[in-house]
């Protein structure tokens, strides 16, 4: 495996999965870590990332042991400057702007090798090296003055006062591999069907013979953990589906459909439709309906959880961008199934995780791979509270049968013209609006339907999506005409910030 250590860049994620698409596998660490840790992880390889900090900052430095491990190390921008001030080089002055240069590689560099000698590259921010520390000597110079990579080849040790991880920089997934595989000597052996051969085995002599629950919500990450546990241990895995009734239409179906019927996994599904629909009668305020919802999972699913017998383990679908989310990759934090709402933390039960060293499109390929439908591995982001958030005012059968018709045909005319991959999350609202209509010479006094489409790489930030008006109208044309009740529908135009993705 390769170790990264993280210094705060924001492509770190990224760098990470750059060298996991190499077929090694790459993990993210705090730059907190101590050589006798970083040895323990059997790494080939260690990354130091980029940050934003100035590397004369004391309190993002490294155990200086990490060098003495005999393991190549490789630093990027800030990292590159720690390793030159480490071996005694000096640093000069401090670029604000990161921008696309063309530099000059030594091809005579391990790191180069085969490689043209001008190449672009984006340059980062922070302080230009200005002496080299003894031993180490320039593999790459710039337009300015200065080494922009320089290595003690001998030692192993290279800085790059570039991103290779970004797209900017024309051969950077060349140079990484070029470290990785010829400088590392790590294997390719990463592969999601080597991931599920390895996690079956743990996942067998970690459970023994004892008895795992699993909550599964239908969405990606419980899914695709209850097929992995169910790959690895049958019927001693046992998963609790609650129908609260505000999925979209077809999806409980298609959940019994694969896990029940397909799977023929202990699969036991509770219908709470009523139950959730009763707490939710009279609720209007946004934040009350989600801890309604979410209060409920825990009650219903906490009931049936107390009717079976013998659970040690309870698994859940943690996967790595929730735990990188709240630090880093060491730093774990237990995934409060934010879905819902959280698990009862009286539940004594031990964790498993499987997923948790997996980025969300590895979760998908792993699903795949284990034989899950597309609708569910591909399934587009969709909230805990499900339809619950999507329904303005008060929550009531009829409303919710309005915005599920709606959404289907939404979604319908959306996969006909092959848009669906496209778009990243697409959905209907019922805004509690009602207004006057004609239909059938007659005038109406119904809802407003509202659309919403939207371009999102992680839902932080999105653009509304400019679907072709002639689609448009076809699903305003067929919403108003299939679904009763629905006399107008507006389309969402607002890009987030300053809108949110959902309306609730
Ligand atoms: P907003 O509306 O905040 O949504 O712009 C950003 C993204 O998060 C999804 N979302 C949720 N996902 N549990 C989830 O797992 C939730 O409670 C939840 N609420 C919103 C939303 O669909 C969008 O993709």
């Amino acid at each position: 495996k390769i170790v990264v250590l993280d210094f705060g860049s924001t492509y770190n994620q990224l760098l990470t999965r750059s060298i996991r698409e190499l077929g090694v596998y790459s993990e993210l660490h705090p730059h907190t870590v101590t050589a006798e840790e970083v040895k323990n992880m059997n790494a080939v390889g260690i990354v130091l990332s980029g940050g934003d900090k100035s590397a004369d900052d004391a309190e993002f430095g490294i155990d200086a042991g990490i060098f003495d491990l005999g393991i190549p190390v490789l630093g990027i921008s800030y990292g590159a400057q720690l390793i030159a001030k480490q071996f005694g080089g000096t640093l000069g002055a401090r670029n604000e702007e990161a921008d696309v240069q063309e530099i000059t590689v030594e091809s005579s560099s391990t790191l180069f090798a085969a490689l043209d000698a001008n190449q672009s590259v984006l340059l980062s921010k922070g302080n230009a090296v200005a002496e080299l520390p003894t031993g180490f000597s320039a593999i790459a110079t710039g337009s300015n003055d200065g080494a922009v990579a320089f290595a003690n080849e001998e030692k192993r040790v290279y800085g790059v006062q570039f991103h290779p991880e970004v797209e900017q920089t024309t051969n950077g997934k060349e140079m990484l591999s070029k470290f990785v595989f010829d400088i590392c000597k790590a294997e390719a052996s990463w592969t999601m069907k080597s991931f599920i051969d390895i996690e079956v085995e743990k996942i067998r002599s970690q459970v023994g013979d004892r008895k795992v629950l699993c909550a599964l919500s239908g969405g990606v990450d419980s899914s695709v953990v209850a097929t992995l546990i169910h790959r690895a241990i049958g019927d001693q895995l046992t998963c609790i589906f609650v129908d609260h009734g505000l999925l979209r239409k077809y999806e409980v179906e298609s959940v019994v459909e694969t896990f029940s019927n397909k799977f023929n996994m202990n699969f036991i599904k509770v219908d709470a439709r009523k139950r959730f629909l009763d707490k939710l009668k009279g609720v209007t305020d946004p934040e009350v309906k989600r801890k309604t919802i979410g209060n409920e999972f825990i009650y219903v699913f906490d009931e049936e959880a107390a009717k079976l017998e013998g659970i040690d383990f309870l698994a859940q679908g943690t996967i790595y961008a929730d735990i990188i989310e709240s630090g880093t990759a060491t730093n774990e934090v237990i995934k409060s199934h934010h879905n819902v709402g959280g698990l009862p933390e009286d539940m004594d039960f031990e964790l498993i995780e499987p997923l948790k060293a997996l980025f969300k499109d590895e979760v998908r390929a792993v699903g795949a791979e284990l034989g899950l439908p597309s609708d569910i591995v591909n399934r587009q982001p969709f909230p805990g509270p499900g339809l619950g958030v999507r329904v303005l005012g008060e929550i009531t059968e009829a409303k919710l049968d309005i915005v599920r018709e709606a959404d289907w045909i939404l979604r319908d005319e959306i996969a006909k013209v092959g848009l669906d991959r496209e778009i990243w999350q697409y959905f209907a609202i019922l805004p509690d609006i009602r207004s006057v209509g004609v239909r059938n010479e007659k005038r109406s006094y119904d809802y407003a339907v509202g659309i919403r489409a939207v371009h999102s790489v992680d839902g932080m930030t999105a653009d509304w999506a400019r679907i072709p008006w002639d689609i448009l109208e076809k699903i305003s044309t067929r919403i108003t005409a299939e679904v009763e009740h629905v006399n107008r529908v507006v389309y969402d135009i607002t890009a987030k910030p300053p809108g949110t993705i959902e309306w609730e």
